[in-house]
């Protein structure tokens, strides 16, 4: 008999671990060694022609490492699961895996300033072309698709502004002419999105955001059909080299047990939020799909359970009135990343995307006023009073 399936809530704390194959140890243990002993000369041999189950060395595979890759292809609804030692590894990874010299790569417009970095260095030194598209459009994504186009790369929520693309719609497109579509579902987690139930065939995530979710791990993760994971885990993982460490991945599996919880909290904190913003006289703008009058809040609605934790805001006046904004506050702290417990805010355009140049910035919608929160776990009245006293003094 099959193992039943549970909820997410339950999956987050169980799946693909048994006490009973790990000394009846309730919680996982940490194999913190970087190679593995063979009883004889021809069991290594064996393990290495792949003929025999079991590990060999820890950049090919470590029991830690394992759970937490079967954990995520459960919660994200794939076959298989991959770690990094970063994000952007896992990014390189698939990126690298789908491509070859000649090929092209069609992109959300927006993505991770060092996304948009790789994509850069790919284009000068392996003659891989890629654009970016706004994806809202059926008949424009179908001319945008080029006969070279080896894979379409998205982000949903865009970063930072929030833009959304319907998943589901470019699926369709792109599998109708078997282009593989790569989703970076760092922003929202299975626990708010799943892409590959929408018919996309890999998921990314930069592991270091919600899946961690105590700001302590730099880490990334890949899922999608054994095949393709296999191919990645015996190429560009192998001999590239990204491999996450067992500690690190023993403490993204403590930290994923509570990701539900830390959704729902992140998440109720940034609709106080939003609701605040939208009536400050200071604010200008505001990029936030649980908005009911944000341009995707139709698409918000169908692929995403909650709005997410982040959002991001114009304020009026110029750069210099944004960066005196985020020196005036004491308890939300200046810095980049997200997901954490701690409210964190950023100011894009100098930071996370100060490696897109101007122009393209201007096409992505990032404004020199425009500012990132990741809102955390904190008491809404204290974020809320922090902000109150920061916009009071500029
Ligand atoms: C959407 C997104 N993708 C990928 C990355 C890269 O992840 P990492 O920093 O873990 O390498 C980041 C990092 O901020 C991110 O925000």
């Amino acid at each position: 008999m099959g193992k039943k399936k549970s909820r997410f809530e339950t999956e987050v704390i169980h799946s693909g671990y048994r006490t009973d194959e790990h000394q009846d140890s309730l919680v996982p243990p940490l194999y913190q060694t970087s190679t593995f002993t063979f009883s004889s000369a021809e069991q290594g041999e064996r393990r290495f022609a792949s003929q025999e189950e079991g590990f060999i060395y820890s950049r090919l595979g470590n029991p830690t490492v394992k759970i937490l890759e079967e954990r995520m292809a459960v919660l994200e609804q794939g076959e298989a699961g991959l770690a990094f030692s970063s994000g952007m590894a896992a990014v390189s990874a698939v990126l690298v895996a789908l491509t070859k010299t000649g090929d092209h790569i069609l992109c959300s417009q927006g993505v991770y300033g060092c996304t948009f970095g790789l994509l850069e260095l790919l284009k000068e030194k392996y003659g891989i072309d890629h654009d970016f598209s706004l994806m809202n459009s059926k008949e424009a994504l179908d001319q945008e698709i080029r006969p070279n186009t080896s894979c379409i790369y998205i982000e949903t929520p865009i970063n930072p502004t929030m833009k959304l693309v319907d998943l589901e719609m470019v699926a369709m497109i792109a599998n109708k002419k078997g282009i593989p579509v790569v989703v970076d579902n760092t922003f929202c987690s299975p626990y708010l999105q799943t892409p590959l139930t929408l018919g996309c065939d890999v998921v990314i995530h930069s592991a270091t955001k919600y899946i961690c979710g105590h700001g302590d791990v730099i880490a990334g993760l890949i899922i999608g059909k054994k095949e393709f994971i296999r191919q990645v885990s015996r190429t560009t993982q192998k001999d590239i080299g990204g491999v996450i460490s067992p500690f690190d991945a023993w403490l993204l599996l403590r930290g994923l047990k509570t990701l539900p919880v830390r959704m729902d909290r992140h998440c109720e904190n940034t609709i106080k939020l939003f609701e605040f913003l939208k009536r400050h006289p200071k604010i200008e703008s505001i990029y936030f799909p649980g908005n009911r009058e944000h341009q995707d809040y139709s698409i918000a609605k169908k692929q995403m359970k909650q709005p997410g934790g982040l959002i991001s805001f114009t304020i009026k006046g110029t750069k210099e009135t944004a960066q005196q904004l985020i020196n005036q506050l004491q308890l939300i702290k200046i810095a980049v990343s997200l997901g954490d417990a701690e409210t964190l805010i950023q100011h894009p355009a100098t930071m996370t995307h100060a490696v897109v140049p101007v122009e393209e910035r201007r096409k992505m919608g990032i404004a020199n006023t425009l500012l990132r929160l990741s809102v955390g776990l904190e008491a809404w009245e204290d974020i809320q009073e922090d902000l109150e006293q920061a916009l009071e003094r500029i």
